[in-house]
């Protein structure tokens, strides 16, 4: 696609669809700003903001990823003394003024759009395509949690009725709630409210597989809830991370109340989670890092601290025998190799029908080898490298053990190295090309494989039996449905633990405020991200009863 252009501008609806999009069907996993003045169609999608190449190829040449040092551990009591400090004036700030500082930031990334793509590009080794749309995801949170703020944080007046008119309304009497004073007043005669306060001093740990969007997410929802933040983004990804809090800045939070750490998870991210007085920790990582955090945070002393967890996924998509195969190959390949396989929403297995199985496989098979894996500045590639060695060397342990145990159905060719300019040369062992193995059985895949490695199961009988096996992996992030039996997908859906159901399309690239995200069990505490009730979960509750 990006072959034929012969015009500088690109849509960005074709810059995100892959050239191996198959079917016209598959949405798109393309979120847009849709909080702001654009205006999206009725999938979401915004048909009509362009993005100009030019200016997105000029940021990449211009961009110099900054280097930037560890945080020592030494400036930590005085940092979180001064986040606590400047919370005090941050929570008593109108949640509107908030709101309206966090609107100013997603304006100043939005207008920055082609150096946050460029500094995504070099920093994350991220697609054009896939940095274009992480701009805009983090575009959306801050708009979505402003939004969602000013909604929450208005006090309510109780009891509410059935019929959801609050305190001080008029009308008739309600059953259970007696007439009209008593609605006012309630039973026990007395005026009650209920509001939503700040906690304090939160520790927002953010990964480096979205670190423009999940770490402005994360920050965003903090801040939009009166708390402040003492924030540490992944080790691989900082510069982009500190060119958000800049953004941030500028637009009006207060230096005090978002502050950067950088350094590793085991030492820097340990220290903050560990340090007394913070008032809730929201981290984006691995199972095993969450489990870490949450035993780190039951063994200090004082009070109990929340914990927000998200995590990763065994993600599945079951293909009944009445699936269209190009509908499914596209979703899989999509699902399965976008990024480089490396989001936590990924689809790591796919459950095949019997009867169309070996089509199925071989149209996935065929079109994964039609993908191009290479330097991720080419807007013509498809996969750039993983992000660094111990998470390649990591995929190379994994693929000897199914090259031993499974059907090779993706041998690797034997293939020229790209062509890579100077400044990716060290990445450029880590490019890993898609890789699918059939495997015999569900309950052989046990482990989240991050990276561009598909393993195929087929079934036959019941597909409720095969989500029952799903579901006893534990993990509960994302699921893919593709069947064309009326009824079938919803009652699949609901025997599923899983957070995010997808029916007939990928099952990647969840939409801000559209598609709440956010898995259960081994996947994660919950709330879901980008939904209605993520930011409660960064405030405590007042309810404040007046005699009156
Ligand atoms: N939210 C991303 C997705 O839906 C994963 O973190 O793909």
């Amino acid at each position: 696609f990006v072959h034929q252009l012969t015009d500088d501008r690109v849509g960005l609806d074709e810059l995100l669809i892959s050239p191996l999009r198959l079917s016209p069907q598959a949405a798109l996993p393309l979120p847009p700003a849709l909080y702001g003045p654009t205006r999206p169609n009725s999938r979401g999608v915004d048909l009509t903001v362009q993005t100009e190449r030019a200016p997105l190829l000029q940021a990449h040449a211009e961009c110099v990823v900054p280097t930037v040092a560890e945080t020592a551990l030494s400036a930590l009591p005085e940092a979180f003394a001064r986040a606590a400090q400047a919370g005090r004036a941050w929570r008593d700030t109108p949640v509107a003024e908030r709101a309206t500082v966090l609107r100013r930031a997603a304006d100043a990334l939005e207008a920055d759009t082609a150096r946050l793509c460029a500094l995504l590009v070099k920093e994350a080794f991220k697609t054009w395509g896939d940095a274009v749309a992480e701009v805009r995801e983090a575009v959306d949170f801050l708009r979505y949690y402003a939004g969602e703020a000013q909604r929450l944080m208005a006090p309510i007046a109780l009891p509410v009725r059935p019929d959801g008119v609050h305190e001080g309304s008029e009308g008739q009497g309600e059953a259970g709630f007696g007439d009209a004073r008593q609605a006012l007043l309630g039973v026990t005669g007395e005026r009650n409210t209920l509001r939503l306060t700040a906690r304090g001093v939160w520790v927002c740990i953010s990964p480096w597989n979205f670190p423009l969007a999940i770490f402005t997410g994360q920050v965003a929802a903090a801040l939009a809830t009166g708390n402040t933040v003492l924030a540490k983004p992944a080790e691989q990804t900082p510069a982009i991370a500190h060119e958000a809090v800049r953004l941030l800045h500028a637009a009006g939070v207060p230096e005090d109340a978002l502050q950067l750490f950088h350094g590793p998870g085991e030492t820097v991210g340990a220290a903050l989670v560990a340090w007394p007085g913070v008032a809730g920790v929201v981290f984006t990582g691995s199972t095993a890092v969450a489990k870490h955090i949450q035993r780190a945070l039951a063994a200090k002393e004082g009070p109990i601290v929340p914990l927000i967890a998200e995590t990763g996924g065994i993600n599945a998509m079951l293909v009944d025998s009445t699936a269209l195969p190009e509908q499914v190959a596209d979703a899989v390949v999509q699902s399965a190799f976008r990024s480089a396989g490396q989001r936590c929403s990924a689809l790591r297995l796919l459950c095949v029908h019997e009867a169309i199985a070996d089509g199925v496989i071989e149209m996935v098979a065929g079109a994964a080898r039609e993908l191009v894996v290479g330097d991720p500045s080419q807007l013509s590639t498809d996969l750039g490298p993983v992000i660094d060695r111990e998470a390649f060397e990591s995929l190379q342990r994994h693929l000897q053990r199914l090259e031993r145990s499974a059907r090779d159905h993706l041998p690797p060719l034997p293939a020229a190295p790209p062509a890579m300019p100077a400044d990716l040369a060290p990445v450029l062992a880590h490019l890993q090309a898609p890789r699918l193995f059939e495997v015999a059985s569900i309950a052989e895949v046990r482990q989240e494989i991050f990276g561009p490695v598909l393993q195929v199961v087929r079934w036959r009988g019941d597909p409720e039996a095969v989500i029952d096996q799903i579901n006893a992996l534990g993990y509960g992030l994302t699921l893919g449905l593709q069947t064309r039996i009326d009824g079938r997908a919803e009652a699949l859906a609901a025997r599923a633990h899983v957070g995010n159901v997808y029916v007939n399309r990928n099952i990647i690239g969840a939409v801000v405020g559209l598609q709440p995200f956010g898995g259960e069990g081994l996947s994660g505490t919950g709330p879901k991200a980008g939904g209605p009730f993520y930011l409660q979960r960064f405030c405590a509750e007042q309810t404040v009863t007046v005699n009156t």
